[in-house]
C-alpha cells in the first residue's frame, strides 16, 4: 500500500493546538478535510485561526496568495460525526482520555466504512488499550503530531499490538507525502521522543540541584558546547512546567518508577508555585518586561601558555589539538595515556569518575576533568572541574590553554560526568535501551530525536562517535559514584562494547 491519494478525504476530530495544525497540513498537501469538535463553533474558529496564519505567511512573501485560497477552500468544518462516513482517514485529536477516546473511536466504527483507517495523536495513552474494544483494532494506530504540528517535521507512526504493518506503512508513506518525516514505533510508554529525551531534562535538573552550577551556565554548557538549540531550563520553560512535568510522571509511572525516569522535585515546586515559565511570566527565569537574564558563569586567567604536550590519543577531544596550533600554541605528542598536559595542569575528558577519585586512583596531581563538546573544533564554550586543593597556578594554566583554543571555560563542582557528557551517555542509554526493546530501529531512533526535538545529533551515532566503551565506563562510574540504578548501563550497550560493534550496526 502506497500514501493516501491527495483526493481520500480525510477528517480531524478536535479543533484545539493540534487537531487545527493537523488539518492545515493535510489540506495544504492536497486532501479534502473535515474538522469536527463537539464544542459548536470551534471547528470553524479553527479555520478562521489557519486562515490568519496563511495571511501573515503571505504577506510575508513566504506563501502565495492562490495557495492559501486553495488550502482553506479544501477545509470544512462540519457539526455532526455522521458527516465524517466517506472518509479514507480520521485523525482524532481530542482530549487526552482513555475512555473518551475510546468511545469517540467506537462511535466512528458504527458510522465510516471497514476500510477506513482510525488514527490517534495521543502522545500518552496506549494505542493497543484504545483500539482494544474496537470491532477491527487492526485498523487503528497512532499519528503523533509533535507541536506545532504545520511546523515540526517529526511523526511517530506507533503500532499496537492489534495494528496491520500495511496501515502502519500506509501513514508512513501519507506523512513522507505530506512534506513530514515519519518514523515507526511501537505502543511504548512515551513512544520515542518523549521517553528518550527524558534525560536532557533530568540530568541538567539534577545538576542544578545538586549546585554544580546555576541555570544559565547549564544552558549555555548545552547550546555552546553540546551543540543544543537550547538548555533544559530554558526550553522547560518555553514548553511549560506544568506540561513538561506532567509527562515526566507519565512516562516514569508508565515504566513502574524506573528511577531513570524520576520527577525532579525542583520542577515540581515550580508547578506547586504557579511558576509554569514564559506563559505564566516566570519559571527558572523571569520574564517580566525588561527583565534581563543572568550570565553564564565563567572563569578566566592571565597566565600566559605557549607550549602543551598531548599524550597519546585524546579521543573525540583531538579537535582541541588543531585550534591550539591554530592560534600558535606549540603541541609536542608524545605517548601515554590520553591526557593533555600544560604546565603542572594534566586535562583529561571526563569517564564519569569525580576529578578528586580519579586524581587520587589514577595518581594524576593537578587533574582538571573536561567535559564532552559535541564538536571540539567549533565549541564556543567547556565544562570543567577539579578536585578541591588542586594548585591554584595549574588551574591558570589549564583555564588559559583552554582559552588560547578559543574557548570560554565554566568551572563546574566536582560533579560525575560533568554536563554534557551524563546528558549524552544517559540520553545514548535510554535510546539504546529503546533499541534492545525493539521500539524502533536505530535509524529511526535517532531521526526522531534530530526532527522532533533538533538534537544536533541522534543519541545513538552520537555514543558511536564518542566510543561505546567510553559511554559505558561512563555510566558504571556515575552508577558507582551515585550507588543508583539510574544510571545503569543498558545491556545492548554492553553487548555491542563485547562485540566490538556499534549501535548502526
Ligand atoms: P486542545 O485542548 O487544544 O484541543 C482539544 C480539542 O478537542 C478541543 O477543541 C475540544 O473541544 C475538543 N474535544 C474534546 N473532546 C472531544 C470530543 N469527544 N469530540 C470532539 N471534540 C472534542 O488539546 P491539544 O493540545 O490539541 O491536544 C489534543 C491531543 O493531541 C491530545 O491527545 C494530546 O495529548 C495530543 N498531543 C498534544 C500535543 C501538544 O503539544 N499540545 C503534542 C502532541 C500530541
Amino acid at each position: 500500500m502506497t500514501a493516501l491519494n491527495t483526493t481520500a478525504r480525510i477528517a480531524v476530530i478536535g479543533a484545539g493546538a493540534m487537531g487545527a495544525g493537523i488539518a492545515q497540513v493535510a489540506a495544504q498537501a492536497g486532501h479534502p478535510v473535515l474538522l469536527l469538535d463537539n464544542r459548536p463553533g470551534a471547528a470553524a474558529q479553527a479555520i478562521e485561526g489557519i486562515d490568519r496564519q496563511l495571511g501573515k505567511r503571505v504577506e510575508n512573501g513566504k506563501l502565495s496568495a492562490q495557495s492559501r485560497e486553495a488550502t482553506i477552500a479544501r477545509l470544512h468544518a462540519v457539526e455532526a460525526i455522521d458527516a465524517l462516513a466517506d472518509c479514507e482517514l480520521i485523525i482524532e485529536a481530542i482530549v487526552e482520555n482513555l475512555e473518551v477516546k475510546r468511545a469517540l473511536f467506537r462511535q466512528l466504527e458504527g458510522i465510516c466504512s471497514p476500510q477506513c483507517i482510525l488514527a490517534s495523536n495521543t502522545s500518552s495513552l496506549s494505542i493497543t488499550g484504545i483500539a482494544a474494544q474496537l470491532e477491527h483494532p487492526q485498523r487503528l494506530l497512532g499519528l503523533h503530531f509533535f507541536n506545532p504540528a504545520p511546523v515540526m517535521a517529526l511523526v511517530e507512526i506507533v503500532s499496537g499490538l492489534a495494528s496491520d504493518p500495511v496501515l502502519a506503512q500506509c501513514l508512513y508513506d501519507t506523512a513522507k507525502a505530506w512534506g513530514k518525516k515519519p518514523v515507526h514505533t511501537r505502543s511504548t510508554p512515551g513512544f520515542i521522543v518523549n521517553r528518550v529525551a527524558r534525560p536532557f531534562y533530568a540530568e541538567s535538573l539534577r545538576l542544578l540541584q545538586e549546585g554544580a552550577a546555576d541555570c544559565p551556565t547549564l544552558d549555555a554548557l548545552m547550546r555552546e558546547a553540546g551543540g543544543f538549540a537550547m538548555g533544559a531550563f530554558e526550553l522547560t520553560d518555553l514548553i511549560g512546567h506544568d506540561v513538561n512535568y506532567a509527562v515526566t510522571c507519565s512516562v516514569f509511572d508508565a515504566y513502574y518508577q524506573d528511577t531513570r525516569f524520576q520527577p525532579s522535585l525542583i520542577q515540581k515546586e515550580l508547578v506547586d508555585g504557579g511558576r509554569l515559565g514564559r506563559k505564566s511570566g516566570q519559571g527558572f527565569y523571569t520574564y517580566a518586561t525588561g527583565a534581563e537574564r543572568p550570565p553564564a558563569a565563567e572563569i578566566s586567567s592571565a597566565a600566559s601558555v605557549e607550549v602543551c604536550i598531548a599524550e597519546g590519543d585524546l579521543g573525540i577531544a583531538k579537535g582541541l589539538l588543531g585550534r591550539l596550533r591554530e592560534q600558535g600554541v606549540e603541541v609536542i605528542q608524545r605517548d601515554g595515556g590520553g591526557v593533555l598536559r600544560v604546565g603542572d595542569a594534566v586535562l583529561a575528558l571526563s569517564d564519569g569518575r569525580m576529578a578528586c577519585q580519579r586524581a587520587r586512583e589514577d595518581g594524576l596531581r593537578n587533574l582538571i576533568l573536561l567535559d564532552l563538546a559535541f564538536d571540539y573544533v567549533s565549541a564556543k564554550r567547556i565544562a570543567i572541574s577539579h578536585a578541591a586543593g588542586i594548585d591554584p597556578q595549574a588551574l591558570e594554566q589549564g583555564v588559559a590553554l583552554l582559552q588560547r583554543a578559543g574557548l570560554k571555560v565554566s568551572l563546574l563542582s566536582d560533579s560525575p560526568a560533568l554536563a554534557v557528557l551524563r546528558t549524552v551517555a544517559m540520553l545514548a542509554n535510554e535510546a539504546a535501551d529503546a533499541l534492545l526493546q525493539g521500539v524502533a530501529s536505530a535509524a529511526d531512533i535517532d531521526l526522531a530525536m534530530r526532527a522532533g526535538v533538533n538534537y544536533p545529533q541522534g543519541p545513538l551515532a552520537w555514543a558511536d562517535a564518542v566510543g561505546l566503551s567510553h559511554i559505558v565506563r561512563t555510566l558504571d562510574n556515575l552508577q558507582a559514584s551515585y550507588g543508583e540504578e539510574r544510571y545503569r548501563p543498558s545491556l545492548l550497550l554492553r553487548r555491542r562494547v563485547a562485540e566490538g560493534s556499534t549501535l548502526h550496526d
